[in-house]
């Protein structure tokens, strides 16, 4: 399937349509941002490595019935998806006390919670994407009670899932953020799940395998995306 028109340019990638109305080519940008897009920096590669760990991860995510927009990886940077009505909310799951979550509850960095949380937010930069519950979504008309319900599921279970498989490649899954789509009745996972969008330590060493290391300027950003992709290709 080739590229037709761009349909959207967003701060990490590019969306095209394609010649069949119900498939989108996304094209992942070597540009990285982080808070709300007022950081920019870009690395050679970073696209290609966040669309090799989205393929793995989404295929990984369908073996277990978890219903996602992949389709098929097409080159280094591109991946071919099914087109959504996307939901704007970004669903965050957390296994670990950190960043704005330890700051504002008065948690120690790096413990583990009791319990996942899973914590919702409109996606809107100009509004600095600010939390929402399901009031708010079934209130301005992004989602349904059931809608709802179905996104607190599949967000538990691909924790469940993703915790396991890092766990078992000697990795933590601190927190992660996806973002859903509607396609007919069902609700699928859409965008990507990549270091842009997790926070991934090393079990042993605690050593930041995410965009944190570009957010906070801790350096090696292109070894550790590397480094990540090999482990998770490992097993
Ligand atoms: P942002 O919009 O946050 O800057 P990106 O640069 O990653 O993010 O752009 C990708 C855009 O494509 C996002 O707005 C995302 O919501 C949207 N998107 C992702 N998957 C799909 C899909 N399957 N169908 C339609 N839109 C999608
Ligand atoms: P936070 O601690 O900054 O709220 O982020 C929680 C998780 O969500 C973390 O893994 C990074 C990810 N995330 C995104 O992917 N996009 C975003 O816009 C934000 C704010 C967080
Ligand atoms: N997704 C946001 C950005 O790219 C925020 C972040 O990831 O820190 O600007």
């Amino acid at each position: 399937m080739d590229r037709k028109d761009l349909l959207y340019e967003g701060k990490a990638k590019q969306i095209y349509i394609t010649e069949d109305v119900n498939y989108l080519i996304m094209v992942f940008k070597d540009e990285l941002t982080a808070f709300h897009g007022t950081k920019r920096g870009r690395f050679d590669g970073k696209g290609a490595l966040c669309n090799a760990v989205s393929t793995y991860l989404f295929q990984y995510l369908e073996n277990y019935h978890v219903g996602t927009h992949f389709v098929k990886k097409l080159s280094d940077n591109e991946m071919l998806v099914r087109r959504l009505e996307m939901i704007p909310i970004e669903v965050v799951v957390r296994n670990i006390a950190t960043a704005s979550l330890a700051k504002t509850y008065d948690l120690e960095e790096g413990s583990t919670l009791k319990y996942p949380i899973i914590e919702y937010r409109l996606k809107n930069d100009r509004l600095g994407d600010p939390m929402i519950n399901e009031h708010h979504a079934y209130a301005m008309g992004h989602a349904t009670p059931e809608e709802m319900k179905m996104i607190s599921r599949i967000a538990s279970k691909v924790n469940a899932i993703l915790k396991s498989f890092f766990d078992r490649r000697s990795l933590m899954l601190v927190d992660f953020k996806i973002e859903f789509g509607k396609y007919d009745r069902s609700i699928l996972i859409a965008d990507e799940v990549s270091p842009d969008t997790c926070r991934i330590w090393d079990r042993k060493t605690n050593k930041k395998m995410d965009k944190d290391r570009f957010r906070y300027d801790m350096g090696r950003v292109d070894k550790v995306y590397q480094e990540l992709l090999e482990r998770i290709i490992s097993a």
